[in-house]
């Protein structure tokens, strides 16, 4: 949090080399970006403290319209807590919207490496374009991070994060994948479960430079999906059986590192397990955001594993739970925007996996909360909702699907786009085709399906929005791994769906 310029710094010494996770922004608006470091000069440390001492420290930051801090608008101080892990989310106000801007931090007479960020346009403006990436799924065991390299060297307004940023799965010679890593100390092989461990696994995700130049490259909006707590936990049940008390506990310490090590606004600091992570961010007339948590507030897994007429069609159920639907559906119905975005984690086209006469769905995704999903589709459809576009993570491919009024009949309307992105590294190399991509493309509105890994590059102007499905040949060796388009759409406004530009199907 910000404090006062006046406030007395914190006193006692601050190590060298304090920035070794380097910097971040994120949630920008008009007029404000929340920025980001945590201090950390040993990133680490087996303890989880990164190497600091238990004690508070002053960070200072300044912002500046130019990259060498000739013209600086705004300077302020930060307390770095020991108890949020010496990580700072500065929320800077009174910024001019629709512009590029530098900051660094100051702690212990060190200077951080430069961020560079971007304000949202005026909430009256009209900009004729907005570029953004989409990344997820980034097992740090599995693969150097390359698509953030590439990423990098965009000129991008905006990286949506979309799920799993760590993985909780302790790291052994059986899962390491990413090449050159060397000896990796004992403390990483473990599960991750508490507090320092959860601290630790952001450090060594965070220890890979092309995820710290994507940070500093742009603004993140970022949002969880399962692995930053555990595989496929639903609100308080946890698929291993653990009480939900004790699950909770485990969720409170998660999303409490997750808090640490993002640049997310002070508003999400979380409260024991209970974190606020939707929320709605305007780009001018263009495009509004709901990033959505399809996690915390969900239904458990319905007992009936998907069958026709089963318990996941019960219109009781939710993937929203009810105050975030309300919420989503307030904020559709009122938007103005040319192009209404769902950032969010899991996939909602509905896959049917049966090749043949019968049917197979996923649980854990929109699948398994079919009443949640028409309730969406009818709030889009009766109100008129300009331009739906879902943007989705979570499955370690690269899909595009065309959202369906019944997914059963090809013939029925198309009310929306889904872009789904492929893992950064999670899966490792990957490959054009695998086992399952016959059983996604037998799906008629599933217009992509790649298995390799890289992330989406997005171009949104008044008229189209153009996806760019981005593969890398390998990641697991090294990160010199070369970098293709596997396809690439476009999608006009007032015509929902994907018409292709380039590449095939898979
Ligand atoms: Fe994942």
């Amino acid at each position: 949090m910000g404090v006062p310029a006046h406030a007395a710094p914190v006193s006692g010494r601050v190590p060298s080399n304090p920035f070794g996770l380097g910097v971040a922004s994120g949630d920008p608006t008009p007029n404000s970006v929340v920025l980001w470091t945590r201090l950390a000069p040993e990133p680490l440390a087996e303890d989880g403290h990164g190497g600091m001492p238990p004690d508070d420290h002053t960070v200072e930051y300044e912002v500046a319209r130019d990259e060498r801090f000739r013209d600086v608008v705004t300077t302020g101080r930060a307390v770095a807590s020991a108890e949020l892990a010496h990580a700072v989310h500065p929320l800077v106000t009174g910024l001019e919207p629709g512009r590029e801007y530098f900051y660094r931090f100051r702690a212990g007479g060190e200077i951080s490496p430069t961020g560079r960020t971007r304000t949202a346009p005026a909430r009256d403006a009209a900009p004729d374009s907005l570029a953004f990436a989409l990344a997820s799924c980034q097992a740090w065991y599995h693969g150097h991070y390359t698509a953030y390299r590439d990423m990098a060297e965009r000129d991008l307004d905006l990286v949506l994060f979309l799920g799993d940023y760590i993985y909780e799965y302790g790291i052994t010679g059986a899962n390491l994948r990413r090449g050159g890593t060397g000896n990796l100390s004992a403390a990483h092989a473990a599960s991750v479960v508490t507090l320092e461990q959860y601290r630790l696994r952001y450090a060594l995700t965070k220890s890979d430079p092309h995820l710290q130049a994507a940070h500093a490259h742009a603004p993140w909006l970022m949002t969880p999906d399962d692995h930053e707590v555990e595989n496929n936990y639903a609100d308080d049940v946890s698929p291993l059986g653990t009480r939900s008390e004790d699950f909770l506990r485990r969720r409170a310490v998660a999303y409490r590192a997750l808090y640490e090590n993002l640049p997310l606004s002070p508003e999400a600091l979380p409260e024991g397990p209970d974190m606020r992570l939707y929320r709605r961010l305007r780009f001018g007339g263009l495009a509004e955001f709901n990033v959505l948590d399809t996690r915390q507030h969900r239904d458990d897994v319905p007992a009936d594993g998907g069958t026709p007429g089963g318990d996941h069609t019960d219109p009781e159920r939710s993937i929203l739970g009810e105050r975030q639907e309300r919420w989503l559906y307030e904020g559709l119905r009122d938007s103005r925007a040319t192009w209404n975005v769902l950032a969010q984690q899991v996939v909602m086209a509905s896959v049917d996996r049966d090749p043949g006469e019968g049917t197979e769905y996923s649980m854990d995704i929109w699948d398994g909360f079919t009443a949640n999903r028409e309730r969406l589709f009818d709030t889009l459809v009766s109100h008129e909702v300009a331009n739906p576009l879902v943007l989705t993570g979570d499955i370690h491919r690269h899909a595009a699907a065309e959202l369906k009024a019944d997914f059963d009949d090809p013939d029925s309307a198309t009310i929306g786009t889904e872009l789904v992105t492929t893992s950064v590294s999670s899966g490792g190399d990957g490959s054009d085709r695998d086992r399952l991509a016959d059983l996604w493309l037998a799906n008629p509105h599933v217009k992509l399906y790649n298995a390799r890994r890289g992330y989406v590059g997005v171009t949104m102007t008044p008229s189209e929005v153009t996806s760019e499905f981005r593969v890398l040949d390998q990641i697991e060796a090294d990160d010199t791994g070369t970098v293709s388009v596997a396809a690439r759409f476009v999608t006009e406004s007032g015509r929902p769906g994907l018409n292709r530009e380039s590449g095939g199907r898979q």
